[in-house]
């Protein structure tokens, strides 16, 4: 007889909780709605995406396109493969603009060629900027170079600040929004990746202020954590390059203390498939993501698109005792024992 009467009553005050959790925050309940409410592009509006070359970039432009949106691809090579790819693929609605974002004067010029844009149109608008260059070196920090580091964070965080910054303007005039691809190594960085990490974790901390900082004008401030597609992107096309310029800077005390350890680490890496081509990353689930970024009247703070094995790794790190998380961590990199 109890459990009869205690059954509606728990309706009750379940239904109760969760009004009281809604009438908090009424919006939210159309936030959600909205969320999935997505239109298209459209041609009037300009998506900006930095590092199309291959990979990501070269992805996100295709599928920026598809959606219908006019793309400025900014390829760090204008006559390169992937450049060429996209024209070639993308005839109408897609322009390549040379762009060294390490480079002011050629942030500039790109910066320029879209406020050109914006005023010879004026039915064109900026919806988006996607922060998608990056550089990543591997090898274990006492390795790299003074140059190794300088220019990881020269490209992927003082050149996604030194753009942000120039288009911030023309982003407040068309209430626009900055998606910046940061990564898994910026929730734990692994070893192997430490200033990469601290690059991608700075950017990830960077956009936690400037989006309480623009969100009062209007512009929105994600990021997007890609997940891994190593495979399908040049990130490591150069890395035998690297791992030479890192074993001529060694003296001969590190030669004869890494020696077979740091042969064995770079032959396992030299293992990863580079794409000989730029070629469109293979993930349904990426491009729905950011679909939702660039539709969304109201997008998350942050997409996450990585396998469910990432988000269990990075559950446990989160709540394991260092030890234990350390450990997780070399399992989940599986580099080749010292
Ligand atoms: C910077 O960019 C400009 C314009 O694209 C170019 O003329 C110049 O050579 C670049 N400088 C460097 C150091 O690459």
């Amino acid at each position: 007889m109890d459990s009869v009467v205690s059954l509606p009553l728990l309706g009750y005050v379940a239904a109760a909780v969760i009004a009281i959790l809604y009438c908090c925050n009424p919006s939210a309940i159309f936030k959600r709605l909205l969320r999935r409410n997505l239109s298209t592009g459209s041609a009037n509006q300009i998506v900006f995406i930095t590092g199309c070359d291959s990979g990501l970039g070269f992805s996100f432009a295709l599928h920026a396109h598809k959606l219908g949106f006019t793309v400025l691809a900014g390829c760090l090579q204008p006559d390169g493969e992937g450049s060429k790819q996209l024209l070639q693929l993308c005839p109408e609605r897609l322009q390549v603009l040379g762009l060294d974002i390490t480079n002011e004067t050629s942030v500039m010029a790109a910066v320029r060629a879209v406020e050109d844009m914006l005023v010879e149109v004026p039915d064109l608008e900026l919806r988006a900027l996607i922060n998608n260059a990056g550089v990543m070196i591997f090898g274990e920090f006492e390795w790299l170079t003074e140059q190794h580091i300088q220019h990881q964070i020269n490209v992927n965080l003082l050149g996604t600040m030194r753009i942000t910054k120039r288009f911030c303007p023309m982003l407040r005039k068309y209430k626009g929004r900055v998606i910046t691809v940061t990564s898994h190594c910026a929730l734990a960085t692994l070893p192997g990746l430490a200033v990469y990490g601290a690059t991608k974790a700075g950017l990830a901390a960077w956009c936690d202020g400037l989006r309480v900082e623009q969100a009062k004008y209007g512009v929105r401030v994600i990021t997007f954590i890609p997940g891994s597609f190593i495979e399908h992107s040049s990130i490591m096309a150069r890395q035998l390059e690297y791992a030479r310029e890192m074993e001529e800077a060694m003296t001969s005390l590190d030669h004869q203390f890494f020696d077979d350890y740091f042969r064995r680490y770079n032959q396992y890496l030299s293992a990863i498939p580079v794409a000989a081509r730029p070629v469109p990353i293979p993930n349904d689930k990426l491009y729905s993501l950011l679909g939702e970024a660039l539709l969304s009247d109201y997008p998350y703070s942050n997409y996450e698109c990585g396998p469910f094995r990432y988000k269990c790794y990075h559950f446990l790190m989160k709540i394991s005792p260092t030890w234990i998380r350390d450990g997780l961590v070399q399992r989940f990199v599986k580099m080749p024992e010292f």
